[in-house]
């Protein structure tokens, strides 16, 4: 039997994990993994974590030291583990590489839409009882060119579903893909995706190549008044230039489902509290920013498949078997 401390727990992870499985034993804890709350580990074989723990060298030495062998990840993103030291510490990371690249994919699209027809504005003025169309002027997708960065599992889901609103999808990954190039995508450097997109979705992962991608330099190639989309990590936007694009009336408008801060903010309610992140403040009061709290992945379809595929991995690491869920130095040729 397995023994798993499972850190940034919520209500959701206790509904799907709780009594799913007789062959292991699980601790919900609802505090984030890190320096001061590692010491809960001691005694567990294994820590189940979520994308804003972080997995760094000290932790995972602290981890090796209690002879916990195994960090599963319930997300896809692992940009916040350190690799290099899980491997020179012994640790095996398993992630869920795929869950639902359609919750993400279409989290976008349901952002785009919000943003280009107002309707989060529109719903709050009829509660209102307030029917006019004044400022609602809206435009259509139909016909725009809509850059994707990252063509992977989830952008692929974005395209597919962007491309029935017939539209012209432009694309840069470091790895193009031959079946979407015959799927009527064009590829381009990264410089032409940005002048030329109306609307751009960043769908990469995170590392130190792609951090702050889109910051002061980037923005000023991008189109005026083009939206941007991040639905996939905080960091890969600078926010400080953002903020500053958007105050230009440069960047049209922003919607964003990751912060570069956010494990300061998300997952929890700061209803009654005085919010300190002066940035997010700035952001929620522009009309043209949308901000969701990284609710993505967050559908039933997606909490039941990270479920399934987290006990495998855990089923896995008890049978010292191989899997395609691992993530390391070595299985990534990389770091
Ligand atoms: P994936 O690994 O299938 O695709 C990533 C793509 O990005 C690949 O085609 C890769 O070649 C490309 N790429 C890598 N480095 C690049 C670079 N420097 N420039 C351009 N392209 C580059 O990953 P998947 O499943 O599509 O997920 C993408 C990201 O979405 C994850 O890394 C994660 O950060 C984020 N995500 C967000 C969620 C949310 O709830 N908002 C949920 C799940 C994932």
């Amino acid at each position: 039997m397995t023994k798993i401390a499972f850190f940034s727990t919520q209500a959701y992870d206790r509904h799907f994990f709780e009594n799913s499985s007789d062959k292991h034993r699980f601790e919900f804890f609802e505090t984030r993994l890190k320096s001061n709350t590692v010491q809960l580990a001691d005694g567990f074989d294994g820590v189940c974590v979520f994308v804003n723990d972080k997995v760094d060298a000290d932790i995972l030495k602290r981890l090796s030291e209690m002879d916990v062998g195994l960090v599963a990840l319930r997300c896809a993103g692992f940009n916040n583990v350190d690799l290099k030291a899980a491997e020179k510490h012994n640790v095996r990371i398993m992630r869920v590489p795929a869950y639902s690249p359609e919750a993400v994919a279409e989290h976008a699209v349901a952002l785009i839409l919000t943003l280009a027809r107002k309707t989060h504005k529109a719903y709050n003025r009829i509660r209102d009882g307030n029917f006019s169309l004044d400022r609602l002027t809206g435009f259509n997708v139909n016909g725009k060119t809509i850059g994707v960065i990252g063509t992977g599992k989830i952008g692929q889901a974005f395209i597919r579903i962007a491309q029935g609103f017939g539209t012209e999808i432009i694309a840069f990954d470091k790895y193009p893909s031959k079946a979407l190039t015959q799927k009527g995508v064009h590829y381009m450097a990264l410089d032409d995706v940005l002048a030329n997109s109306d609307i751009l979705s960043l769908h990469c992962p995170l590392t130190p190549e792609t951090s702050h991608l889109i910051n002061q330099e980037t923005l000023g190639k991008m189109k005026k008044g083009a939206m941007l989309i991040n639905t996939s990590r905080g960091k890969l936007v600078d926010t400080s230039a953002v903020i500053e694009s958007l105050k230009q009336n440069h960047l049209g408008s922003l919607g964003i489902d990751v912060y570069e801060q956010e494990e300061k903010l998300f997952f929890r309610d700061l209803s009654e509290v005085i919010i300190r992140d002066d940035q997010i403040a700035r952001l929620m009061l522009f009309p043209n920013v949308l901000i969701t709290a990284h609710q993505g992945f967050f559908t039933k379809e997606s909490l039941e498949e990270i479920t399934r595929i987290t006990l495998k991995n855990f089923d896995d690491y008890e049978n010292k078997q191989e899997t395609e869920n691992e993530v390391s130095c070595k299985l990534l040729k990389e770091c």
